[in-house]
């Protein structure tokens, strides 16, 4: 499963990618506003550092608008993956931004039918947001489970892209579910790499190592 970091926050996705293990990284309104920086600049930084796709939303409703913006910010990067929101408008852009050989990430994605339509608008990416699936009184994750079934189905290779993520729990489903990939904040990453009995185990080998009085180097 890939991982992709869900922010704009540069020092964040340095910190990410450190650990060799991120795979791309996915932006919003939302994420662009925490930054507080210019967008095609922070964008444009995100591209150069990461080795992976970066997802830079469209911000019109119009098809017409929608598809200027994709193609302005596909000019960053040939890493770029455009997102649009899962509307008439936003399934037409994909269509003809995929025409163009463009990456596109479908958006704001709440149903099953709605990332089968974005399947077949051709989308490379289909997002479905689990939490915020979750705060309204679904699960989230039977959405991600609905999805995987009907695309095997119909052997579509649209990604399964994990978003709205909160919690380790959220990304240990995701995987077990096969979804392609999970974006997350990097606070719930890090997450992962803990264990109090990894902890234990390193504080109690340190001490009996210290012991010993032996040294490796
Ligand atoms: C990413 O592509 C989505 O925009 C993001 O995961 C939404 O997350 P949120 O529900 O925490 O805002």
């Amino acid at each position: 499963m890939k991982f992709f970091l869900d922010t704009a926050n540069i020092d964040e996705i340095r910190e990410a990618n450190d650990t060799g293990l991120l795979d791309g990284v996915t932006t919003n309104p939302s994420l662009i506003k925490k930054a507080g920086r210019d967008f095609f600049e922070v964008i444009t930084e995100i591209a150069a550092l990461v080795d992976g796709p970066v997802s830079a939303e469209t911000v019109a409703h119009d098809h017409e608008t929608m598809l200027k913006e994709g193609l302005k910010c596909a000019k960053i990067s040939d890493k770029i993956a455009v997102k649009v929101p899962l509307t008439i408008d936003g399934l037409k852009t994909c269509k003809a931004l995929r025409a163009e050989g463009i990456m596109v990430n479908v958006t704001l994605c709440f149903s099953a039918n709605q990332a089968l339509l974005a399947a077949k608008a051709g989308a490379s990416f289909i997002s479905p947001f689990v939490g915020r699936h979750d705060d309204v009184g679904f699960n989230g994750m039977e959405l991600i489970e609905d999805i995987r079934v009907i695309y095997d189905n119909y052997g579509f290779d649209t990604e399964i892209l994990v978003a709205s993520v909160r919690h380790p729990a959220h990304i240990l489903e995701s995987a077990r579910i096969g979804a392609d990939v999970a974006t997350m904040p990097w606070d719930a990453m890090k997450k992962l790499f803990n264990h109090p009995l990894t902890t234990n185990g390193l504080a109690g080998f340190d001490k009996d190592w210290a012991a010993t009085g032996f040294s490796i180097l």
